[in-house]
């Protein structure tokens, strides 16, 4: 319920309002002047205020701005007398969503409330829509759908503080993004970014790799190195892969965390590290935990703000998105001028499960760009592994499968494809082969032999299901 604050030191006119509101099922609290008001605006969550200008101890004006200034999203209404209205204009000015002149009617005041709300919802929603992040060189960092939303929400809120953060998620989800869209966002945007893959670097060298050495530390340090840690002093560091780094290290990091200083390799002096840490992971560190190769104080150290990406196969919204910004990166790259992808290259693309998530469909966007000849990506230029995808999905959709001893059947609804399976022969190639021919004669029989008919409601392209017709020597003028 909408919570709303009714501020006047017309008790009577207070009270009628409050009534009036609270019959259109909104919580309604009251205040006599201007000074309560935002005592209990600072104090509580409303997302409305009902102010009166001319009140004693605080003007409406005067709370108008402190409520500003301590929550913008409150929306404001003022209520005037005439011979305030230009205090009342004056307000609109200072961030009130609209005023209204006294005599109120409650009606009138309702219907405001109302569009105060509803303006409320649509900024929110184009906020929400459109989180742009800084980011390094041209790059862009892709999301639509509602998974990735509040995976922005979360960043924009993070990249704000100075707190360890963990990135979650599979391999090729974007955690490296999430780390420059920490950085790049943030108040130490204009100092370093340095990235260590912890799993590229030796066990022996991985100290020295992070803290520097003095000459002479050990064998071949013929002289004094900086480590990461000093590197990025005044960044963040960004520490790719952490569930890699060695069990010695991850004592020694642990400190790092904790005291916000670290000593060189061959070294008794102390240097303080002020640097942001972002680690990242695609290993389940709780197991890891449990079975003792990452130390638990470390973990939780870490995993205090974890962002999460999920899998591009949650979230099959981005991928049309993620197409077209490849695309425009591709057409720079390769001076082509594609200028979009087909509906059924794009079906095929949204059947596919993407083990190798948003890194997979780049490359598989960029071997399709290579190959394709003409202004957009059709299917047929897609990897065999997704090409096959478009079809399998519609029978997926199509078919009830059902397991009989020694056969799988497949039935279609009502037009009669009934597919039985020998489970004792098993052979992939064959039994799909089989599959489509009988597809194949019961959609033309359903359409009556019409190609065009047959393509759009059985949902292939022309091209490919004249090419199965000739493959499997169906005629389609036989089912005329
Ligand atoms: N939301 C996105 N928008 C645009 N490009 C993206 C997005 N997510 C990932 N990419 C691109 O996909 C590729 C893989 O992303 P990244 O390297 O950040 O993944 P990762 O999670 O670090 O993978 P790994 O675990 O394998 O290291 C990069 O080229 C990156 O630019
Ligand atoms: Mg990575």
């Amino acid at each position: 319920m909408r919570k709303l604050l009714v501020v006047d030191d017309d008790s009577d006119l207070r009270k009628s309002l409050s009534e009036a509101l609270e019959e259109n099922l909104y919580h309604v609290d009251q205040a006599r002047d201007g000074e309560e008001a935002v005592g209990k605006v600072l104090a509580g969550d409303y997302d409305l205020a009902i102010l009166d200008v001319n009140m004693p101890r605080m003007t409406g004006i005067q709370a108008l701005k402190e409520i500003k200034s301590h929550d913008p999203s409150i929306m404001v209404i003022i209520l005037t007398a005439f011979s305030n209205i230009r205090d009342a204009i004056e307000a609109t000015k200072l961030g009130a969503f609209n005023y209204l002149e006294k005599p109120i009617k409650a009606d009138h005041l309702v219907a405001m409330i109302d569009q105060a709300f509803r303006s409320q919802n649509m900024v929110k929603a184009l906020a929400y829509a459109a989180p742009v992040f800084k980011m390094p060189n041209d790059t862009e960092f892709v999301g639509q759908s509602n998974e990735m939303k509040k995976v922005f929400s979360v960043i924009d809120k993070l990249a704000r503080t100075e707190t360890v953060v963990l990135i979650r998620g599979e391999s090729g989800t974007g955690k490296e993004l999430v780390a420059q869209a920490l950085h790049c966002n943030g108040p130490r945007k204009d100092q370093r970014f340095v990235a260590v893959n912890c799993s590229a670097i030796p066990e022996t060298l991985i100290e020295s790799e992070f803290f520097g050495h003095e000459k002479g530390a050990f064998t071949g340090a013929d002289s004094r190195k900086i480590g990461k840690f000093q590197y990025s002093e005044g960044g963040t560091l960004f520490l790719d892969e952490i569930g890699e780094i060695p069990p010695s290290m991850q004592v020694k990091l642990l400190r790092v965390l904790q005291e916000k200083k670290f000593t060189p390799v061959g070294s008794n002096r102390e240097i303080d590290a002020n640097v942001r840490i972002v680690a990242a992971t695609n290993r389940n560190l709780e197991a890891m935990v449990r079975e003792g190769s990452f130390r638990e104080d470390l973990f939780y150290r870490l995993n205090v703000l974890p962002v999460q990406l999920p899998p591009l196969r949650e979230r099959k919204n981005d991928i049309e998105a993620l197409c077209r910004y490849f695309i425009d990166r591709f057409n720079q790259r390769y001076r082509k001028n594609i200028t979009g992808i087909r509906p059924d290259a794009l079906q095929a693309l949204k059947a596919h499960p993407w083990p190798g998530n948003i890194r997979e469909l780049e490359n598989v966007i960029e071997h399709a760009f290579v190959l394709e000849s003409e202004h957009e990506i059709h299917a047929e230029s897609l990897p065999e592994k997704i090409k096959g995808q478009a079809l399998q999905s519609g029978q997926e959709e199509y078919a009830r499968a059902s397991i009989e001893t020694g056969t799988i059947s497949l039935d279609g609804d009502d037009d009669g494809v009934s597919f039985k399976l020998n489970v004792q022969k098993l052979d992939f190639q064959a039994s799909k082969e089989e599959f489509e021919k009988q597809f194949l004669v019961s959609a033309l029989k359903t359409f009556k032999g019409k190609i065009n008919q047959t393509a759009l409601h059985a949902n292939i392209p022309k091209k490919t299901l004249l090419r199965k017709l000739e493959k499997y020597g169906i005629s389609a003028k036989d089912y005329a």
